[in-house]
């Protein structure tokens, strides 16, 4: 069982005036491609929402316009009730973990997730919380190894026991059943269970529906550029 005292658990209050996500008439132009084409969306706080789609149907693109890192060509989005153009607030409410684990090459795994923390100005023992968050993931013997140094799966739960120690309001996982043995995937539902457990809202992009469908039951379509449910869709 997990010590809840090692995790500094941003436990969220329902937003109960806002829902967690909302995208309304979302177009996107990335160079000559229109990748989004009029999205809407509500997700609401404590959602679990699994995004499937072909190679290049735009799963990735649409996680990062929802954690702010590209802006709508047309349309508009909130993020807990933020505005996707004030990034900084919509950016301290949520988390993407990219699909390569967007992790500091150069930092060992302790100073990955301690300089997260210090960026989401989190006060309490954090070495003691960094300690933790690795011992959940099978990391401790790894604690000062740099990221570059470590294994594509080993990667994956770094990036993954980072996710769990910030908990944000709402957390985007692109992708991480990838390069995992069985222990791993099995460690991913966990975690992000425990997450969403905690009131937080998940969105998983994954082209394993039957294992995400556990932490995210919600299935959504993109295609097209259009985001459907997954039940009124072909091939769903
Ligand atoms: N920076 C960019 N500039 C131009 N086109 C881009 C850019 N990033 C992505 N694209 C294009 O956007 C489309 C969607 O890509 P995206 O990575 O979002 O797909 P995906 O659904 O995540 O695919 P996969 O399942 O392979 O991860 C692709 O056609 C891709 O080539
Ligand atoms: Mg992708």
């Amino acid at each position: 069982m997990t010590d809840p005292a090692q995790r500094p658990a941003a436990q969220h209050p329902p937003a109960l005036q806002h829902p967690a996500l909302q995208l309304r008439d979302v177009w996107l132009r990335l160079g000559r491609e229109v990748i989004l084409r009029g999205v809407n969306v509500d997700m609401a706080a404590g959602d679990g929402v699994t995004l499937l789609g072909e190679n290049g149907a735009g799963k990735t693109t649409l996680l990062r316009l929802l954690a702010s890192g590209l802006r709508p060509t047309r349309g508009e989005g909130r993020v807990m009730g933020f505005d996707l153009r004030d990034s900084r607030s919509v950016r301290d409410h949520i988390h993407l973990m990219p699909v390569d684990g967007g992790l500091y090459p150069d930092l060992t795994c302790e100073e990955n997730l301690a300089f997260a923390l210090r960026m989401h100005a989190h006060t309490g023992d954090a070495d003691r919380a960094v300690a933790g968050a690795l011992r959940r993931v099978g990391l401790e013997h790894a604690a000062g190894r740099r990221a570059r140094f470590l294994s594509a799966g080993m990667r994956k739960r770094l990036a993954l026991s980072r996710a769990w120690l910030l908990a944000r309001p709402v957390t985007l996982v692109d992708e991480p059943f990838a390069n995992l043995d069985d222990a791993g995937r099995a460690l991913v539902q966990e975690l992000l269970g425990e997450l969403r457990a905690g009131g937080g809202t998940l969105v998983v992009a994954a082209h394993e529906p039957e294992l995400a469908r556990a932490v995210a039951p919600r299935a959504l379509r993109l295609a097209g550029g259009q985001l459907l449910d997954a039940a009124q869709t072909v091939n769903a």
